[in-house]
This record gives structure tokens, C-alpha cells and sequence, in this order.
């Protein structure tokens, strides 16, 4: 859509978060809050996104990266505080604008392009995002006139006891046309309470003024769930990863128990893959087909996993290449690694990645048969074909070549069988 531009708010501590992370950069299943809205506003098409920030807006800076606008809200006097700020950038921009809120990862990328499609059909002057829930606490009140028309938003706060009682919910979605929202925003007055200048007042605003509000309701109450507290992040966690497992087993990986395992969002996993339970997958690991992961297997960011390998019980694989037909059956753990393909790794083969100061890599060749309880002392090579007797510490530097044996504490190097 090439009139549409997206704003999103960002710039909140979190307060109910009672953390010093910006409440954006929690995350929910490898990915950050913000990631989630970030990835609706892309899928919705806006041709350019401002970000507003404010409480450690560096860090959140950073962890954007390149793309977005960000604008700073030096005082956090309120959504429509912040909205204004971005006024400057958009002042001749005539099209619509989308509003979101950074704290609302759950987000259904479908209703808000439908909004945004009702959005310019109907020609309203604003559009927002509504869900009807069993618990309103908390959330802003969409109050409507005897015929049914959004006639303003009531925050809890603000709200009488039966205004209370409602439960449809402002989500915090709203498509609005630029040139109305300037004007809007410039009659909003400080909430004597709040002592913020709340963007939900130009609801009433635009309905005084005789302008039309239009609002979508969400069928799934949860798309609406914003993430204030680390009680609301455990609840989104939970959704997400639900909604991560289905889309895997409809790709064809089997998941023996969904209730168990935990794959962050950004994992790609191939067909006929079998995950069995109180698995960890973390972000930005690769797994090829037809592997078996688990029971109780932990793969840490940067994991890259070919096909018909096995991961097997009460093992951690991070930062580490594994090939294909590799095996890695029981309590192992590798770090910084490159293992060959058709590799056996024994029970209990551990490498000692970390010096103290410094992660060191290790290499293991195709066809290597490290025997159980082995430690690798990284840095450290480990030939094709080697083998590497049960029991053996392999110290640093001391390369196996091609065929070679290592046995022993610490291991003598024997060459080619
Ligand atoms: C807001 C809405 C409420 C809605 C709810 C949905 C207002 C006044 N209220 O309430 O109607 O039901 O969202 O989740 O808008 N932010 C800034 N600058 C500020 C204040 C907030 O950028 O000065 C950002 C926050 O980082 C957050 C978003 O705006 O991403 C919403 O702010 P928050 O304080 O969470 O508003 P709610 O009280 O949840
Ligand atoms: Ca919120």
C-alpha cells in the first residue's frame, strides 16, 4: 500500500515490567516483542516505518537495525505525546496512517490488513482495533452511543464503575488519516490524572467533530493481548510457542508432545524431523530432515544440524556445525564445533570450548569415532576417520591427523592405522 505509513510506540519503560530492559526488548521465543509488531507493519505493506523510542531508546536503536525511522520522545508524556512527535516527518504526507503499539506481540497480521482495507473503504477518519475479552482490566473502554457507533475510548483509570463492566477492549490498533490526526492531536489536553496526554481522546474528538470512526473487531481476544506485566510475556510466550509447534507439524516435523517443547520462532526444522519432549530449540538454529532430537536436548542459537543426525537425551549443541548421519546419542555437549558427517560422538564427549578468557573451536572429520566420556580440549582438530579412545583427554593443539588414534590422559597421538 503506497499511502500508508506506520508508527509505532515504543518509547515506554514498562513500569509493570519491573525491569530495566524497555518493555519492547523482552522477549517471546527468541524474538523481541517489538519483532513481532515490527513484522505486522512489514506484512500489512506500509511503505515506511517511524519508531517512536524514549526509555533506553539506544538500545532499542540498536536492536532495530537498519529500516526504520526512530524518533525520539524525550519525556514520556503519554501515546499521544508521542505520536505528535512524529508529526514533523510526516506534516505533508496526505495518506493513512497505521498506529501500534510496541507491547503487542500476539497481533494478527490478516485484521489488521483487514482494518486497514475497512480503513479506506469506508472513508472514516479513524479505524481502530477492537476485542471483546472476559478480563478488560486494565485496557482502554470502547464506548458506544445508543445507535452502536464508537463514540469514545475510556481508559480504566478514567472510567466509571459501569463503564467498567465493558468488555470490549481498545487492542491499540489504529489506521487513521494524516491530516485529521495533526489536527486531533492538537486539542488533546494533559489527563489530570494520568498527567499524560492520552492519543485514545481523539476518538471523542473526531465523533464532536462530525468525522466518521469506524472500528474491527478481532475474533481471537488474545491477537489483542498486550504485554505489560511478566505475567502477560509468560502468556504470550505460551501462545507463540503453541502457534510455532502447529506451524512445524503442518511443515512435517513431528512433535511428540507440543506441551513440552520449546522452539523459538525463527527455527527452521526439515520434514520428518522428530522432536520428542522438554527439547529447547533457540533462535536461529537449523535442523535438517529426518533427524531425532530429545528427550531433553537443548539447541543453542547458531546451531546448524544436516539431516538423519541424531541429537539424542540430556545433550547441548551451541554454536556448532553438525553433518549429515552424525550421531550424538547421550549426555554431551558441544560448543564452537565442526563435526564432520557419519560421526559417532560417545556418551559423554564434552569440548572444553572456553578457556577462561576466550571461546576456542574444535574440528571433528567425517567418519571420526570419538569414544564416551572424552574431553576435547579446544582449540583442537580431530582427523577423518581418527579415533579417539573411550576415557581420553585430547589437550589443546594436539591434532589427530587423518586416520590417526588419540588414547589416553592426556592422549598420546598414534598416526595413521
Ligand atoms: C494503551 C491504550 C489503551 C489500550 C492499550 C492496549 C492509551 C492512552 N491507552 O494503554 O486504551 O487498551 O494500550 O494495549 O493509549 N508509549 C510511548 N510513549 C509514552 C507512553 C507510551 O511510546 O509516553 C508506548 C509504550 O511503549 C507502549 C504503547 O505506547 O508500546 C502503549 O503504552 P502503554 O503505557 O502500554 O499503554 P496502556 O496503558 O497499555
Ligand atoms: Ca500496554
Amino acid at each position: 500500500m503506497h499511502n500508508l505509513r506506520t508508527i509505532i510506540l515504543a518509547a515506554g519503560r514498562g513500569v509493570r515490567m519491573r525491569s530495566e530492559l524497555p518493555k519492547v526488548l523482552h522477549e517471546v521465543c527468541g524474538k523481541p516483542v517489538i519483532g513481532y509488531v515490527i513484522a505486522v507493519a512489514k506484512s500489512v505493506g506500509s511503505l515506511k516505518t517511524y519508531v517512536v523510542v524514549g526509555y533506553k531508546g539506544e538500545l532499542v536503536k540498536a536492536r532495530l537495525g537498519p529500516g526504520f525511522v526512530t524518533v525520539d520522545q524525550p519525556h514520556l508524556a503519554g501515546t499521544a505525546d508521542a505520536v505528535r512527535r512524529v508529526e514533523r516527518h510526516l506534516k505533508n504526507y496526505q495518506g493513512d496512517i497505521l498506529i501500534l503499539c510496541g507491547d503487542t506481540p500476539l497481533l494478527n497480521r490478516t485484521v489488521v490488513k483487514n482494518l486497514v482495507r475497512k480503513h479506506k473503504q469506508t472513508g472514516a477518519a479513524g479505524t481502530f482495533l477492537t476485542a471483546v475479552v472476559s478480563d478488560p482490566r486494565g485496557y482502554g473502554r470502547v464506548i458506544r452511543n445508543e445507535r452502536g457507533a464508537a463514540v469514545a475510548i475510556r481508559e480504566d483509570k478514567d472510567a466509571s464503575e459501569s463503564e467498567r463492566d465493558i468488555a470490549e477492549i481498545n487492542v491499540g490498533v489504529y489506521c487513521v488519516q494524516g491530516r485529521e490526526l495533526w489536527k486531533a492531536l492538537r486539542g488533546v489536553e494533559l489527563n489530570p490524572g494520568k498527567k499524560e496526554f492520552y492519543l485514545t481522546d481523539i476518538v471523542a474528538a473526531f465523533h464532536e467533530n462530525g468525522l466518521k470512526v469506524e472500528t474491527v473487531g478481532t475474533a481471537d481476544p488474545s491477537e489483542g493481548l498486550g504485554v505489560n506485566t511478566k505475567e502477560d510475556l509468560a502468556v504470550a510466550q505460551r501462545i507463540v510457542r503453541e502457534r510455532v509447534v502447529r506451524n512445524f507439524m503442518l511443515q512435517g516435523v513431528t512433535v511428540i508432545d507440543p506441551a513440552t517443547t520449546y522452539i523459538d520462532a525463527s527455527v527452521k526444522i526439515g520434514k520428518d524431523t522428530c522432536i520428542r519432549p522438554f527439547s529447547f530449540i533457540e533462535a536461529d538454529v537449523r535442523i535438517g530432515e529426518r533427524c531425532v532430537v530429545g528427550p531433553f536436548a537443548r539447541l543453542r542459537p547458531g546451531t546448524r544440524v544436516g539431516n538423519d543426525v541424531e541429537i539424542g537425551n540430556f545433550t547441548e549443541v551451541s554454536r556448532t556445525k553438525v553433518g549429515n548421519k552424525t550421531l550424538m546419542k547421550h549426555f554431551s555437549f558441544l560448543g564452537d564445533a565442526t563435526v564432520g558427517a557419519g560421526v559417532n560422538i560417545g556418551a559423554g564427549t564434552i569440548t572444553a570450548n572456553f578457556d577462561g578468557r576466550r571461546k576456542n573451536p574444535t574440528k571433528i572429520g567425517d567418519g571420526a569415532f570419538i569414544g564416551s566420556d572424552t574431553v576435547l580440549i579446544a582449540p583442537v582438530r580431530i582427523g577423518k576417520k581418527a579415533l579417539v579412545g573411550a576415557g581420553s583427554v585430547v589437550t589443546s593443539g594436539k591434532n589427530v591427523p587423518d586416520g590417526g588414534v588419540a588414547v589416553g590422559v592426556p592422549a598420546r597421538i598414534k598416526p595413521r592405522r
